[in-house]
């Protein structure tokens, strides 16, 4: 009798949580295509309509879905983008429903155009950062081979500039394809610090008097609360290159070159 009824309590349980799971799980494809399609395009890449909006085309998904962060996709989606045709969804869409079109949005893939990021990363970012990357144009411009951002976070700098530098926002100067492109070339720039290298600098520059890298003592204040790891590469390249430990070490160590000095700081860390 018992089992009886646990038997007519399964059966009767089992279509109603079949229906409640489709009523829970907002379909983000049909919001998608209901919603967004008309300006961004059935497959993200923007529909006609979209590409003349004024002041802004609608952008590319594809290109963006996996370099933007949700929480910055839900921010632009909940409340849009002032002035431009990205009206605010909050007033249309469930918070449940702007997450499901968020998780289509990401079933959208891309893949990297890098000929074009060089291509566009020498018209509009060399005179600031140089053709190779490395800055020194004297404009305060980072060096981005030394860079240590992800490419999310330079995909971000891109979009969103740095307020207070010359380093403007991007977003409305270059397309979603665009900056992903660029992104990808910065990220190909980056050094690849050569460990081999940087054993044998060590060796020829520096063992004569620092035995070995865990032997090397801090000077100054900082060395109070700061171990040599703690150090920035920034910092200890210049601890390296310049002031007090120049006069010591002698001119030799002064004219490392900068990737050499990059060599030597992978060394270092590693011991
Ligand atoms: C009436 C046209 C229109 C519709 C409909 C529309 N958008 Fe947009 N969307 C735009 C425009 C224009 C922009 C560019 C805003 C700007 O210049 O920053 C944009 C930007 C965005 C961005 C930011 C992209 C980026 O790279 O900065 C996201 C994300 C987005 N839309 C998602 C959606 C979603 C999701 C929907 C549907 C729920 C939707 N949009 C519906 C016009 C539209
Ligand atoms: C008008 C000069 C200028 C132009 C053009 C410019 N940048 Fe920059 N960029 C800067 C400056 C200045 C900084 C340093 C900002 C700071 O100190 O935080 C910077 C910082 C960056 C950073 C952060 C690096 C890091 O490690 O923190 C990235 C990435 C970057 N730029 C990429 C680009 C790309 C890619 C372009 C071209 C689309 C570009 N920049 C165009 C001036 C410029
Ligand atoms: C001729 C001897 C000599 C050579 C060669 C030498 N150093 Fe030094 N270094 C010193 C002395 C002396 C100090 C001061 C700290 C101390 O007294 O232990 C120092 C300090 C340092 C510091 C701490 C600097 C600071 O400002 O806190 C670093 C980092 C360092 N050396 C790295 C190196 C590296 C890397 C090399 C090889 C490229 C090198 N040294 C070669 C003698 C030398």
């Amino acid at each position: 009798m018992f089992k009886k009824v646990l038997v007519t309590a399964a059966l009767l349980a089992l279509p109603l949580s079949v229906a409640h799971a489709s009523d829970d799980v907002p379909d983000g494809k049909k919001i998608y295509q209901n919603n967004c399609a008309s300006c961004h395009g059935m497959d993200g890449t923007v529909s006609k309509f979209g590409k003349d909006l004024k002041p802004f085309a609608a952008r590319n998904h594809p290109a963006m879905s996996q370099v933007v962060s949700r929480d910055e996709m839900r921010r632009i989606i909940t409340y849009g983008v002032r002035g431009t045709g990205m009206r605010a969804k909050k007033y249309d869409l469930e918070p449940l429903e702007i997450e499901a079109v968020i998780d289509y949005i990401k079933t959208f893939d891309y893949k990297p155009n890098l000929a074009n990021g060089k291509k566009r990363f020498e018209q509009v970012c060399s005179s600031c950062h140089a053709m190779n990357g490395r800055g020194g144009t004297g404009l305060g411009a980072a060096n981005l081979v030394y860079s240590k951002l992800n490419l999310k976070e330079i995909v971000h700098t891109l979009r969103h500039g740095r307020s207070g530098t010359l380093m403007t926002a991007n977003e409305h100067q270059l397309s979603n394809p665009d900056i992903n492109d660029v992104a990808h070339y910065v990220l190909s720039l980056r050094y690849q610090a050569n460990l081999g290298n940087g054993k044998k600098l060590y060796a020829k520059h520096c063992q004569s008097c620092h035995s070995s890298p865990s032997k090397i003592k801090l000077i100054g204040n900082a060395a109070r609360q700061t171990k040599l790891a703690d150090l920035s590469d920034q910092l200890l390249d210049l601890r390296i290159r310049h002031g007090r430990h120049v006069k010591r070490a002698g001119k030799d160590v002064e004219k490392l070159s900068s990737d050499e000095v990059r060599d030597l700081m992978a060394y270092i860390r590693k011991q």
